[in-house]
């Protein structure tokens, strides 16, 4: 079974996808994570993020790995543990730019159709309903407004030593938003059969178990 999650950044995508997976016992797959990777690998590289070419010739041969853990999922870069520095403010504020270069995505969007093939999956992103995993059987789009985004961001950032103000954050998101949005190669967009959740007033114990249950209904039938 495939369920796609997507929404924008901060809606709380992640968290909610991590447990659906594992109450369900399937793979949880980051896609955003798989982005953050190319970006800090061209950003060390001195690659321009706008040159497409440089940047594909750097990520064909570039191995990005996922291993569970229990303090969360770790992200691999041609083995390294990389888990801490696509969280980075650098990275964070490039990834757009790199995500919109289409053949980025065509390489992502192979990688993920790939890993979803050999396993019952969870994967969040921004077009996983829509292009990755359009025959997902369960397609969530997940809302919050831009102030509680900004305030969870400030807490996950908190935890790993990363003071950012909210204010600021909220800008970011703003921005980020309007980037992921109006790009040209899959924008973020609900796919017509996804179903909204808008987590702002929600529990995550309530967004997970209205999850299952769609995932639930569809097992049944
Ligand atoms: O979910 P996130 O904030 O970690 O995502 C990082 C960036 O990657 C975000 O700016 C949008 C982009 N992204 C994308 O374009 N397509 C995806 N499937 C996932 C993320």
């Amino acid at each position: 079974m495939q369920i796609a999650i997507d929404g924008p950044a901060g809606s709380g995508k992640s968290t909610i996808a991590k447990r659906v997976a594992n109450q369900l016992g399937f793979i949880y797959c980051d896609t955003g994570a798989m982005y953050r990777t190319a970006t800090v690998m061209a950003l060390r590289k001195g690659l321009k993020l706008d040159d497409e070419a440089a940047i594909m010739a750097a990520l064909k041969p570039l191995t990005i790995t996922f291993k569970p853990a229990p303090e969360g999922q770790l992200v691999f870069m041609d083995g390294e543990d990389v888990t801490l520095a696509i969280r980075q403010e650098d990275a964070t504020n490039n990834v757009s730019q790199v995500s919109a270069l289409p053949k980025v995505r065509e390489e992502m969007v192979k990688r993920q159709r790939a890993i979803a093939a050999a396993n019952d999956i969870v994967m969040d992103g921004r077009d996983i309903g829509t292009t990755v995993l359009p025959q997902a059987e369960v397609k969530i789009f997940m809302i919050a407004s831009v102030q509680k985004r900004a305030e969870r961001r400030y807490k996950e950032n908190v935890e790993k030593g990363i003071m950012t103000p909210v204010a600021v954050l909220a800008e970011e998101i703003e921005a980020r938003d309007h980037k992921d949005s109006t790009r040209a190669v899959s924008p973020l967009r609900k796919a017509a059969d996804a179903v909204e959740i808008d987590s702002s007033n929600m529990t995550i114990d309530q967004e997970v178990a209205e999850i299952i249950a769609l995932a639930n209904q569809k097992r049944a039938h």
